[in-house]
């Protein structure tokens, strides 16, 4: 093993002993120390979930990307294993990026990575090729013919310095396929589709799907899969424009719906959707459960809002939770993994209630808790005007979820939870309109909102750095609203 795998694991065994446990969140998964973006290889290997991390140990802030690496038997509760990869040869020196992890028929788990390495020191460019790496689950060797994947394989007009992310598969017949995103001189993006027999040595196959320029420009982060009998890529474009209530956020995750054609090497959508409507959500990766849910999980975090760190942790990013997701009238549904209901205690339930101007209900409160609340105009015939929910609130901070029904709008917003920073505090999502009806059930872990509206149909979620004092929860109308409410706090025990 090199030098600088060796230092970095060193590195997190004295952090690990550092940094307590309350000073994390309690379900979504936090780097082991330092920097933490985008979710890679999430798989299942020899009887645990595997969930690897772009990951830099030495500073909360974005460099020199090693992969980290935690495993679980439950997708709940995560051990750390050392880091996995450091960007440590010639043809990934600066940065072992975004890819993913599959198993081999000879029982070797094989990671899929982009490396980096910049043309010259002060160079902005950098080379972007794929490779690989095979190990135990634990150890990896990266392969002696890496990269098994250049910029020398791209069609023309394709830059080799915007070549990212291997996303790879098995087929039936027991080929692979892979695909990576990339993109052009005007830097829109396309998802590039490769083919090999035994997943070490790969040829170029086709352009899987070009990006129209209907959805930012390069593309990032492809994952592709089947779902209820259609076929499913979610991908991360930078720099999208927004699109009547979709894509706000500029880098996000778009969901397309289609089919591949007969030949299985083009990709055509017919329905496209934002992946979640609120401020922090990217890169998502999905696995397939034994028990056959297709369970995807993202980066908890936005790009342009990454500023708000606290100075005193040591760590910094998250994942979300684990949510298993489906196809219902030709979209997209999330809703938490279901074992989290095994971590439910103290229920409190109201129903029939009358909210007011301030409404705070005796045990409803708390950070670690899971809240369904069920909305609905006091007279069917009289549409109320707003109702918001409060968290994560006291004297000096609260964050809310609103409801228009007349706009049919929820918001969140967070610009009260404490950031000192003019990054995005608010986001706006369209829902259908049922008549003044919303159903929210709402997961609050220490540092964030995962809000799932409407059974799943859209989902928001938010980081908010608030101080744990705020505890609060309350419920405020304008006009006549009544609700039913039921909670839970969510205690995830001892692993
Ligand atoms: C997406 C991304 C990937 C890249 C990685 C680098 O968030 O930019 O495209 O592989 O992060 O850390």
């Amino acid at each position: 093993m090199k030098q600088r795998l060796l230092f970095a694991r060193a590195y997190e065994e004295d952090a690990l002993l550092r940094i307590p446990k309350d000073a994390r969140p309690q379900f979504p998964l936090t780097p082991c120390v330092g920097w933490m973006n985008d979710p890679n290889g999430f798989s299942y290997y020899q009887g645990e979930y595997h969930l690897f991390y772009q990951y830099n140990p030495y500073k909360t802030e974005w460099d020199d990307m090693h992969w980290g690496h935690a495993v679980s038997s439950d997708l709940l509760h995560w051990r750390y294993l050392p880091a996995a990869l450091a960007p440590d040869e010639p043809y990934d020196a600066d940065g072992c990026w975004s890819g993913s992890a599959i198993e081999l028929p000879d029982g070797k788990q094989l990671l899929m990575y982009t490396g980096i390495r910049k043309l010259n020191r002060s160079s902005e460019e950098a080379l972007q090729v794929q490779c690989l790496a095979l190990g135990d689950g634990l150890n990896y060797e990266k392969v002696g013919h890496n990269p098994v994947i250049s910029g020398d394989t791209l069609p023309e007009g394709l830059s080799p310095f915007n070549f990212r992310d291997p996303k790879i598969w098995r087929e039936k017949d027991g080929t692979y396929r892979c695909i990576v995103g990339a993109c052009d001189q005007e830097q829109k993006g396309r998802l590039l589709l490769y083919r090999s027999d035994d997943a070490l040595s790969w040829r170029f196959e086709s352009v899987f799907i070009e990006n129209d320029g209907r959805f930012g420009l390069m593309w990032e982060c492809p994952d592709f899969f089947e779902l209820d009998g259609r076929k499913i890529l979610l991908v991360s474009p930078q720099f999208m424009l927004p699109d009547g209530f979709e894509y706000h956020n500029g880098n996000g995750t778009v969901c397309l719906i289609g089919d591949t054609d007969g030949s299985g090497r083009h990709f055509a959508y017919t329905q496209h959707q934002s992946v979640d409507y609120g401020i922090d959500f990217y890169a998502a990766q999905t696995l397939l459960t034994p028990d056959g849910r297709r369970v995807m999980i993202g980066w908890l975090q936005n790009w342009d809002a990454c500023q708000n760190g606290r100075k005193d942790q040591v760590w910094y990013g998250q994942m979300t939770l684990p949510r298993e997701i489906f196809l219902r009238n030709g979209r997209l549904y999330q809703r938490p993994l279901r074992e989290l209901e095994q971590y439910r205690r103290s229920r409190v339930e109201y129903k029939n209630i009358s909210v007011g101007d301030n409404t705070v209900l005796r045990g409803i409160e708390g950070r670690c808790a899971e809240l369904f609340v069920t909305v609905r105009p006091k007279d069917p015939e009289k549409l109320f005007q707003k109702f918001s929910l409060r968290f994560a609130q006291n004297e000096s901070f609260r964050s809310s979820l609103s409801f228009r029904p007349h706009e049919r709008i929820v918001k969140i917003d967070r610009k009260c939870s404490g950031s000192r920073r003019a990054i995005i505090h608010q986001r706006r999502c369209l829902v259908p309109n049922a008549n003044g009806e919303l159903t929210m059930r709402v997961i609050l872990d220490r540092n964030s909102i995962e809000a799932f509206l409407n059974d799943g149909e859209q989902v928001m979620s938010a980081v908010i750095m608030t101080d744990q004092a705020a505890q609060g929860i309350s419920f405020h109308a304008i006009g006549e609203v009544e609700i039913d409410v039921v909670k839970y706090e969510l205690d995830l025990g001892e692993a």
